[in-house]
């Protein structure tokens, strides 16, 4: 019987092993051939390579080259396995007998999954060859594989795109984005861009996620707008709580399902419309906003958004959200014998309403406090020093995101560059053959091998700048 520490110490063996075959895999781009063969010779060497062999996966297809997570996973003993690479293996074994069985349960699951029995065949998210200027996927054969012919071509309880629904249409050009647009699929109508246009008619009917190329021949995604997009994109009246920090605010707040939260201002609808969605379907939103204008644009947002989702999910959006124009300084009365599980203030004073709002505050609940500026969070402070109500303010951040450009170094040719090895005196005879057979690889069609090539990594020359402060206030008593 097998000790954890036995266990243990083999999958320490066998990482040690990986980690020498990977600088192997790094060093030279033909070095998954040699450790091919070396295992081979290995495999006689002691009790544990003979273990090893019998646990690893059947000798895969020699067609194709392996994919980083075959080969990794070809070399791990089998209780190592994550369940997902356990049943991939399976799978692979198994292929052979599905096959003949593959296409009609493909047909069977796409019928069941996207709700539309009547979806055409043809309809299938099934990449064109013409579009693979992105996909740089060595592993692909020209056969999909089992798992990728069990997906279907929507997610599931989504329909094919139809008019009406709000969309993103993506550029990218050489790894960068260059064009972004966020639109209503309407029929009749073309999405513009300086790179050609796209009729809307040819979007409508087509699975979401796809590639589509315009009338001068580049390649746009086009995809659904997820609630991050539409609330960067969607038309503005004042300053929206940007998603990052309305996450955080959520979390805060501790929003669940089935709660009551009070929000003021509702400026844009943006915050309105994350906390809808955390509330859901058993909860509600009561967002104030004293502007005549921006209570309109909050409103025509959220129903914009709702809109748009029927007709993605043939079902509706929760219409949880009451809207109202009121000033919150003085708006008792609407709030009179109400409770909330928590509260969202994005306003100017907020130390101003605070009297107002924090008696309809559960004891233990939190107010979270958006502010653009340091000042406004000193004018908070003051005014909770000087007010008499049960807050402790448990603290004051800022929420960083750093995006980071990490991609293949690419010499001025578009080849990939190469790694260079230190060429040592004593062996240079072996090293020379190496940087030959880097040399040779490279100037073929195929990919460079996994871990060959260098990467560049470094914070983006694009960062979004300061957005807000964050306050938790939690309502508590002595
Ligand atoms: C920055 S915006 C809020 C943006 C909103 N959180 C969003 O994500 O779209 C601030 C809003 O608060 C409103 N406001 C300011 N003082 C208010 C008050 N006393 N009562 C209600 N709304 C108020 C403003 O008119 C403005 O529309």
């Amino acid at each position: 019987m097998c000790t954890s520490s036995q266990r243990h110490l083999r999958h320490r063996d066998v990482l040690v092993r990986l980690t020498k075959r990977r600088s192997e895999i790094r060093t030279f781009s033909t070095g998954l051939v040699k450790c091919k063969e070396s295992e081979h010779e290995d495999s006689d060497s002691s009790g544990l390579s003979a273990e090893l062999t019998s646990r690893q996966a059947p000798p895969a297809r020699r067609s194709r080259p392996l994919s980083p997570l075959e080969r990794i996973s070809g070399l791990l003993p089998r209780d190592a396995l994550s369940p997902e690479v356990m049943q991939l293996r399976e799978q692979n074994q198994q292929e052979a007998e599905e096959d003949a069985n593959v296409q009609e349960s493909f047909a069977q699951s796409t019928q069941e999954q996207s709700g539309h029995p009547e979806t055409p065949a043809g309809t299938e998210a099934t990449p064109k060859e013409d579009e693979s200027d992105n996909d740089h996927s060595s592993d692909a054969t020209t056969e999909p594989s089992t798992s990728e012919r069990l997906i279907p071509a929507t997610l599931p309880g989504e329909s094919l795109l139809v008019p009406g629904e709000l969309l993103v249409a993506e550029l990218y050009k050489k790894g960068r984005m260059e064009y972004r647009k966020m639109f209503n699929l309407q029929t009749g109508t073309r999405l513009h861009s300086s790179w050609g246009f796209i009729p809307h008619d040819d979007i409508a009917g087509q699975p979401a996620g796809q590639f589509l190329k315009t009338s001068l021949g580049a390649p746009v995604l086009i995809r659904r707008a997820s609630l991050e997009d539409y609330v960067l994109y969607m038309k503005r009246g004042p300053a929206i709580a940007y998603p990052k920090d309305a996450a955080r605010m959520l979390m805060m707040m501790d929003v669940t399902e089935g709660d009551r939260v009070l929000e003021s201002g509702s400026g844009s609808g943006a915050m309105s419309l994350f906390l809808s969605r955390a509330v859901g379907s058993k909860g509600s939103v009561l967002s104030l906003e004293v502007r005549e204008d921006h209570h309109r644009r909050a409103t025509l947002n959220y129903k914009r958004w709702r809109t748009s989702w029927n007709l993605r999910r043939g079902e509706e959006w929760p219409d949880n959200v009451q809207f109202h124009k009121a000033d919150l300084c003085t708006a008792s009365s609407l709030l009179a014998g109400q409770g909330f599980h928590s509260v969202a203030l994005d306003l100017i004073n907020p130390h101003l309403v605070l009297t107002t709002v924090i008696p309809h505050l559960h004891p233990g609940a939190v107010c979270a406090v958006y502010l653009a500026n340091i000042t406004q969070v000193i004018d908070l402070l003051e005014g909770l020093r000087c007010l008499p109500l049960p807050l402790l303010c448990e603290h004051i951040i800022e929420v960083p995101v750093r995006h980071w450009l990490v991609a293949p170094a690419l010499q001025k040719n578009r080849q990939y560059c190469t790694r260079k090895d230190p060429v040592l005196e004593e062996d240079g005879g072996e090293e020379e053959t190496t940087a030959d057979e880097t040399d040779k690889d490279l100037t073929t069609d195929e990919q460079p091998a996994f871990g060959s090539i260098p990467y560049i990594a470094r914070p983006h020359p694009e960062q979004l700048g300061h957005t807000a402060f964050l306050v938790k206030l939690r309502k508590c008593f002595q």
